[in-house]
């Protein structure tokens, strides 16, 4: 019986090459398997899950994705490309948000990623694990420590594999090689190419050391500082979370994904005999709102991964939230929880531009106006990974704190998590960008961008149905720069950024404020907050519609193990759960969730 067992597992994988792991219809799903976990989105939080879970040969995993594959698409592949991903194409769920009170009844674009690897595969791939202060908060809200910087950190060296850069320059002091992971799935790397503002940048930490000093490393757990980028690309290829977490594994017979396939709602096979709970033990699926509808079952647990906008959706869609909204759109409440939705907070980033003396000083504008140099450097990529192509868009960020002594804490409580987490971000680009969606690269001129993020906003926003029908988009409410503490914080961010060029290094370099901005006077109030009304947008970091929290606290969705309140055989593992937004950009704080929650699933930990 057991030799038959080996035999037939023997033949199954023999056939892995020829065996579809890839389905595009659920109508072609094997008949005759039964799914222990159904994971719904294949982003970082899903992937991940759906690589450590199917580790168990007798464990099958399917994978549900709305998008479709991803493989093979070269604006994914090349690094230098991901910002032809967004808006509005075939990757994208192409949201936009509510008028915004905050930025003058502007509607904003919001994207998030609809493909294999989910917003991995169309992001900017900066690599930030945030600060010790995020996670130690984390755990004091949710009650486990399992949550805390100290124990979450060497998931970050299991999921890191830290790459040379490709043009092999010595990057002694650019990174702290001994802090990062070496064998991880995902490949990391510090900049491949330098761009004529680095040492301008890097002169500036010297200048004015005491506002900008120079960190070697912003992943050691204190960001604090300017330093070098770290993305998420090695060897000239950007790394998503199906290329690094799900491809390479496609070949395991107990792992299906299921592309181009939207999850409509979970649903329940009835109570729980003792807690008087829904169990959840099945997804309904289509390809369209037209289309034949499916019910796929799963044995042990449904997960949802389907990132902060779509998984509070599909929630809300089954009967889980808010009950007077549910009422509102025609969905029948199973959960009454007025939490699932709310707290949704994100980034609001500022573009600076700035004018640079020298066409040589604007490497990114040359490309984006001439097409034969774009040509040459794709040539470059695709003969060897090589060049401009094979770099991510920033090779610097800074991040900074609002000094103990300013006059804004007479008034205000500080949001961030404390002292190692800054409260805003400078991104720096050899070109010109603009926040407002679809202004173009002027014709004419040299520029540069330094963007303003605020990155411990105290505004909180909510994703809401606009119907009780699936394929409506939600309705998205980001908030952006609803409080005083919000709007405080970005108006400090772009006068510092008017400090960092005041810097002797920049003398020359920089000709001054240019484009829009050459007129924003940053010595007024008035003028620095209008610009940022007119200018602000998302920087794609929606978190916490779902958020953890403690066992009794009544404003969470999910418990400590990810498991969704008043529910059997339901959990969230995606950015939804993260109850505060991390002052970072925040693939790699999920990647470590879905990590720890994967080990959670797997030793079966009941912490409530
Ligand atoms: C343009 C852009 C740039 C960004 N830049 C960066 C960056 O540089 N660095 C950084 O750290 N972060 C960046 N981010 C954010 C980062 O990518 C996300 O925080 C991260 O991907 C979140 O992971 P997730 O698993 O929660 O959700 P996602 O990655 O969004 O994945 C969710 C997946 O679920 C699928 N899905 C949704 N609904 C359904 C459904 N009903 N049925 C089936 N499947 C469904 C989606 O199609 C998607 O594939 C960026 C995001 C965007 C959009
Ligand atoms: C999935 O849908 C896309 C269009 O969104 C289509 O181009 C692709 O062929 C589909 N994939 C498969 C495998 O059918
Ligand atoms: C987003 O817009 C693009 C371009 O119009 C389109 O191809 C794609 O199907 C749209 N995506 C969704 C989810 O509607
Ligand atoms: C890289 O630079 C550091 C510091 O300048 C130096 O100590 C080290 O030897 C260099 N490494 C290589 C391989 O050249
Ligand atoms: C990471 O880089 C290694 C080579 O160092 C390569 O073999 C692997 O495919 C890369 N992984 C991803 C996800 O791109
Ligand atoms: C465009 O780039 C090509 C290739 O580098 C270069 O030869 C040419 O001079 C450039 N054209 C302009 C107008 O700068
Ligand atoms: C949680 O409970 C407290 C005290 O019982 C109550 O005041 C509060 O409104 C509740 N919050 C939610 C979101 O239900």
């Amino acid at each position: 019986m057991r030799l038959l067992t080996i035999g037939l597992l023997e033949l199954v994988a023999g056939l892995g090459l020829t065996r579809a792991a890839l389905f595009a219809d659920p109508a072609n799903l094997p008949s005759d398997r039964e799914y222990e976990y159904i994971i719904v989105g294949a982003g970082p939080g899903g992937s991940v899950v759906a690589s450590r879970l199917s580790e168990d040969p007798d464990i099958n995993v399917l994978l549900i994705e709305a998008g479709p594959n991803d493989e093979g698409v070269l604006g994914i592949e090349v690094p230098y490309l991901g910002y032809t991903l967004q808006p509005d194409t075939a990757y994208d769920w192409n949201y936009t948000t509510t008028p915004q009170t905050g930025l003058d009844g502007r509607v904003i674009v919001y994207s998030r990623g609809r493909v294999l690897g989910g917003s991995s595969s169309i992001n900017l791939m900066v690599w930030t694990r945030s600060s010790r202060d995020d996670f130690d908060r984390y755990a004091s809200v949710s009650g486990d420590d399992g949550w805390s910087w100290n124990a979450v950190e060497p998931y970050f060296r299991k999921i890191e594999h830290l790459v040379p850069p490709v043009d092999h320059h010595n990057t002694s002091g650019q990174v702290d090689f001994d802090i990062h992971g070496h064998i991880g799935p995902v490949n990391i790397t510090v900049a491949n190419v330098p761009f004529p503002i680095d040492p301008h940048v890097y002169g500036t930490t010297q200048d004015l050391s005491d506002e900008f000093p120079y960190n070697e490393d912003m992943n050691s757990g204190d960001p604090i500082g300017i330093g070098w980028t770290q993305g998420t690309y090695g060897n000239g290829m950007r790394s998503s979370a199906t290329s690094s977490y799900v491809r390479p594994v496609l070949t395991r017979p107990n792992l299906d994904v299921l592309v181009n396939t939207t999850v409509t709602e979970v649903i329940t096979t009835g109570e729980d005999v003792e807690g008087h709970v829904p169990v959840f033990a099945g997804v309904q699926v289509a390809q369209s709102s037209t289309s034949t509808s499916f019910a796929l079952r799963a044995t042990k647990e449904i997960i949802l991964s389907a990132g902060a906008i779509n998984t509070p959706q599909i929630l809300m869609l089954s009967g889980i939230g808010p009950s007077l909204h549910l009422a509102s759109v025609g969905v029948e409440t199973l959960v009454d929880n007025p939490t699932v939705g709310q707290h949704l907070a994100d980034h609001p980033r500022v573009s600076n531009q700035f004018g640079v003396a020298t066409g040589e000083d604007d490497l990114y504008d040359a490309i984006a106006r001439n097409s034969t140099l774009f040509d040459e450097v794709l040539a470059e990529w695709e003969a060897g990974k090589q060049g401009v192509m094979a770099n991510g868009g920033s090779n610097h960020i800074g991040w900074l704190r609002i000094p103990e002594d300013d006059p804004v804490w007479l008034t205000e409580e500080d949001p961030s998590a404390g002292p190692t987490s800054p409260h805003y971000e400078f991104l720096f680009r050899p070109g010109f960008t603009s926040t407002v969606t679809g202004t173009p690269v002027p014709s004419t001129g040299y520029f540069i961008t330094i963007s303003a993020v605020v990155v411990s906003p105290s505004s909180s926003g909510s994703v809401t149905l606009s119907s009780g029908s699936p394929f409506d988009f939600p309705t998205i409410d980001p908030a952006f720069l609803s409080t005083s503490f919000d709007a405080y914080a970005m108006r400090t961010a772009i006068r510092s950024v008017g400090r960092f060029v005041s810097a002797s290094t920049w003398d020359g370099f920089i000709t001054g404020q240019a484009a829009s901005f050459a007129s924003v006077d940053l010595d007024s109030d008035e003028a620095v907050d209008a610009w940022a009304r007119s200018q602000a947008s998302t920087i794609w970091h929606p978190t916490g519609t779902a958020r953890m929290g403690g066992c009794i606290d009544n404003d969470s969705v999910v418990d400590p193990d990810l498991r969704v309140k008043g529910t059997k055989g339901l959990r969230v593992i995606d950015a939804s759960v993260l109850p505060f937004i991390p002052a970072a950009h925040p693939q790699a704080v999920v990647y470590a969730f879905a990590e720890r929650a994967a080990d959670l699933i797997k030793s079966g930990r009941q912490f409530c």
